[in-house]
């Protein structure tokens, strides 16, 4: 089998899974409980947060559990929203942000908040003078994207971030649910970050458990009320072998980041090579600076992306159509939609997304067995050039 959706979700490594099953088993005490298997249990919280806010390079006391990115976004964006209303009601955002974030913004458009969705060029990419010329007295927020999840853009957080430095009441939010772990935090973190979304699906750990950076001093009004658990911000006892399993996938995952994410460039770089002179081929993702090395998004014209998922399936190789989460809805990539990209060329491209276990022996068998499809396609549609 070769696995490269890795931006869907990622396999659990065997430690995470010990840890979660140790926890289960062993402390599973409630972190708000007062005698000794309540303070075992808060001991392990508390060590879990201090590993991924020292992994993260942030303090423990700015980090907060959630449920996961969709969670982290919501929080961030409903949270501040709430917590800033007095102050103004404009909020700016992409046009390619997960669904997460885009709807989380669209429902406060009901709300009487005034959302300016900003452009992206062809690449995908927001143009910072965007973002300059939207900002004004009003605006509460920025929520922009470190890594795109459909193609791997990178966005200009850092430019973006210098921008904000001239209003410094705005919080600005980063969705690095798909950034973590990939050799370019340099390019999606910069200390005018306030909010930072993460989900521990994505580097191997147990879906639905996630984080929140807040930066201390900003403020954001909690969406789940109740008994006070996570400084009174995020009521709800936590799930502490997630937690537990998370801070140790984080730990290992960070392991050597340079030399993980350069294999999984190698294997982009290896598939980008075969596939870019293919006559009705495009590429979406390019190998480059500004582009993650985990992301391969293409499209291969006149076969539909789910058509073609499916033809790999059946060699025993997975992908998804652009986004794992509006896949099964059938709908077309907004990514590629806000690029512009004709209808027939969106719905029929398809994400290879890589991991530091993916191999460049299964970057070469991806190619073989793409091939066959490809000649076929090139004969059926007369594209004549094939060797
Ligand atoms: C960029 C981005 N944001 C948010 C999410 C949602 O994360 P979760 O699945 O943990 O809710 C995803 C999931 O694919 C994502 O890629």
């Amino acid at each position: 089998m070769i696995y490269f959706d890795n931006s869907a979700t990622t396999k659990m490594s065997p430690a995470a899974l010990t840890t979660y099953e140790e926890v289960v088993k062993s402390i599973w005490g409630n972190p708000s409980s007062l005698h000794r298997l309540g303070d075992r249990a808060h001991q392990l919280l508390e060590a879990a947060r201090k590993q991924c806010a020292d992994l993260l390079g942030v303090k423990p006391y700015e980090l907060f559990f959630t449920s996961g990115g969709t969670e982290s976004d919501n929080w961030a964006i409903k949270g501040t929203a709430l917590a800033k209303r007095e102050f103004g009601r404009h909020i700016i955002t992409s046009s390619v942000e997960h669904a997460a974030v885009g709807n989380a913004v669209r429902s406060l458009e009901d709300l009487g908040y005034r959302i300016t969705v900003l452009p992206v060029d062809k690449r995908g990419q927001v143009n910072p003078a965007d973002l300059k010329h939207a900002l004004d007295s009003d605006t509460i927020l920025v929520s922009i994207m470190g890594v795109n999840n459909e193609i791997g853009a990178i966005q200009p957080i850092p430019e973006i971030g210098e921008i904000l430095d001239n209003y410094p009441g705005v919080h600005f939010h980063v969705d690095n649910v798909q950034a973590l772990g990939k050799g370019i935090w340099n390019q999606v973190y910069c200390p005018r970050v306030d909010l930072m979304s993460f989900s521990a699906h994505k580097f191997h750990a147990p879906r639905g458990i996630g984080l929140l950076y807040k930066k201390a001093g900003r403020s954001l009004r909690p969406l789940h009320d109740g008994g006070g658990q996570e400084k009174g911000l995020r009521s709800g006892t936590e799930n502490l072998p997630a937690i537990a399993a998370m801070a140790k996938a984080m730990r290992l995952y960070l392991t050597d980041e340079p030399a993980k994410a350069a294999k999984q460039q190698a294997i982009k770089q290896r598939i980008v090579e075969y596939l870019q002179d293919k006559p009705g081929v495009t590429i979406f993702s390019p190998v480059a600076h500004d582009f993650a090395p985990h992301i391969l998004c293409f499209s291969l014209a006149g076969i539909r992306g789910e058509t073609l998922v499916h033809t790999l399936e059946a060699q025993d190789i997975f992908a998804s159509t652009t986004s794992a989460c509006s896949s099964r809805s059938g709908e077309e990539s907004g990514t590629l939609h806000a690029m512009h990209v004709d209808d027939d060329l969106a719905t029929s491209a398809i994400r290879l997304s890589f991991d530091e276990h993916n191999t460049l022996e299964e970057a070469d068998q991806f190619i073989s067995v793409f091939d066959k499809i490809y000649r076929h396609f090139a004969k059926v549609n007369h594209l004549g050039q094939e060797n």
